[in-house]
């Protein structure tokens, strides 16, 4: 059980907030895993009132929990925890009267004086809002791991827009808070799946001692999604791919399946192996960004047998853009266990489908024993984990076609989140907001997590930046990208899966 607190959550009007964490937190609440006296938020310049912030959630909640309906009686004891403060983010005014309500609902629902602060709002106001917070004395420096009256603050991403603003972000909010208030969240490390690589790796026996270079031929990892940028043309246009999934999402999944084990399961224990990786990893020369990245750009065509238009199509983005919603990278990792096996990375939007999976391909058997046998039957062994949707893990390798004829046939052995267990992993933000009150940072990004990787593709975005707006590729939607990413992997006598 999570310890009492009050949880602002700065952009309670905003889209993150109807759509995930309202609903994470609700979960929470129904299934008793809130604490037992908690009060929540709102501040936002459009909230006005409790009851019109309650009206709203609950709303929002119902949308979430879909056709089965909102449970009627847990939803009416949690309502009466949910508070408006109107206020604008620069204003320290709003600031005082913000702390005003915290202080008044420590007495009224007994919180502590503890408070855990969400930014959920545009990252051009992290930092007004950090610094007005430590105006207020609302963030004590150094009350993140406080028994009572801790404070800690969780900052969405996008964490900066490059190297040169995430570092000059880092300075400016710890110049309010100390590190071990700062919770700088990927959601993806929230989800089951993800936080599994390191229980398969680490919580049994047979895989770590084939987990490197002599064993390992390749790792790709995808994440394709179906969805094009849908009415999020605004901030896709200055984010792009790369800075949207790879620099984030990508990169801390890579470093789950690169990291070595760590002696202990601590936080910064954790998060030191982390960063190790992303040092590691090989710097690509500005001058061999073509080799090693691809971009591309979706153009009209059919996903799901259903047309779509193509992303200067999108509404909120330039007829002209070259904002790119695909990237491919080849990325080499300079450390005795991964030395001379290339991670390949890719994430796409408008693909022909949506999934998540890391692929260990193996290195191919040593000596042909069946050397009658076409080489296709004799494939090399493949993990697959699958991150999302149908969460799972599968191994495949050969099995011989019963009769008298020796023919080998790849099979595996697969193994079912849904069917072992019988539940839906847990919503990764429920995962990580239960985190964040009991203080565990474990999920979460360290500062030099976010420098780190950053420096891998500041490169390849400064190559991209320096070409203007000439074109860049453009795959159909509904396609698995385009032809120079084939190209990327054939140069190394390889293909995409699912291609
Ligand atoms: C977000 C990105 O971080 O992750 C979105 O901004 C993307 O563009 C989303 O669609 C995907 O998350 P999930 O959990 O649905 O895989």
């Amino acid at each position: 059980m999570a310890p009492p607190c009050a949880i602002v959550i700065f952009g309670s009007t905003g889209d993150l907030t109807q759509r995930k964490l309202l609903p994470a937190l609700f979960e929470l609440a129904r299934h008793g895993r809130m604490p037992d006296r908690c009060a929540l938020v709102g501040f936002a310049r459009g909230e006005t009132d409790d009851a019109a912030m309650r009206a709203r959630m609950r709303q929002a909640a119902a949308e979430a929990v879909g056709p089965g309906g909102l449970d009627g009686a847990a939803w009416e004891r949690f309502s009466t925890t949910l508070h408006a403060c109107p206020g604008a983010y620069d204003d320290p005014a709003s600031f005082a009267r913000l702390k005003a309500t915290l202080d008044r609902l420590d007495v009224e629902h007994g919180t502590q004086g503890n408070r855990l602060f969400y930014l959920a709002i545009p990252p051009s106001s992290y930092a007004p809002v950090v610094r007005n917070l430590g105006a207020a004395g609302l963030v004590p420096r150094g009350s993140g791991r406080a028994a009572t009256g801790w404070t800690r603050v969780i900052i969405e991403k996008p964490f900066g827009h490059d190297l040169a603003s995430a570092t000059a972000l880092n300075t400016e909010i710890s110049g309010a808070l100390s590190e071990d208030q700062i919770y700088r969240i990927d959601h993806y490390l929230g989800k089951e799946t993800v936080q599994n690589i390191i229980v398969l790796r680490f919580g049994n026996g047979i895989f770590e001692p084939i987990w490197n270079r002599r064993y390992v031929d390749r790792v790709q990892i995808t994440m394709a999604e179906t969805i094009g940028i849908g009415s999020r043309g605004r901030f896709y246009e200055e984010a792009g791919a790369m800075r949207d999934i790879v620099q984030n999402h990508l990169l801390q999944v890579m470093a789950l399946v690169a990291m070595e084990p760590p002696v202990s399961f601590d936080a910064d224990t954790v998060r030191d192996e982390k960063a190790k990786v992303f040092k590691a990893i090989r710097p690509i020369p500005l001058e061999e960004v073509d080799r090693h990245a691809v971009r591309a750009q979706y153009g009209p065509g059919t996903v799901g047998g259903a047309a779509a238009t193509g992303y200067r199509g999108e509404s909120n983005v330039a007829p002209d853009s070259v904002t790119e919603t695909y990237v491919a990278l080849r990325l080499m990792v300079d450390s005795w266990r991964w030395a001379g096996v290339p991670f390949y990375l890719r994430t796409g939007k408008r693909m022909p489908k949506t999934l998540t999976e890391v692929a260990i391909r193996f290195t191919r058997i040593p000596h042909l024993l069946f050397r009658d046998l076409p080489e296709e039957q004799q494939r090399p062994n493949e993990l697959v984990l699958r991150l999302q949707p149908d969460e799972g893990i599968s191994l495949s390798f050969g099995a011989k076609v019963p009769g008298a004829d020796l023919e080998i046939r790849p099979v595996t052995m697969d193994f079912s989140y849904a069917k072992s267990f019988g539940a839906e992993p847990t919503p990764a933000y429920e995962r990580l907001i239960l985190d964040a009150m009991k203080g565990d940072a474990s999920l979460f990004i360290r500062a030099d997590g976010v420098r780190e990787t950053w420096s891998v593709v500041q490169p390849i975005l400064d190559a991209w930046a320096a070409r203007g707006k000439a074109p860049i590729p453009v795959y159909p939607a509904g396609s698995w990208g385009p032809a120079e990413a084939d190209d990327l992997m054939a140069r190394d006598h390889r293909r995409w899966r699912n291609t």
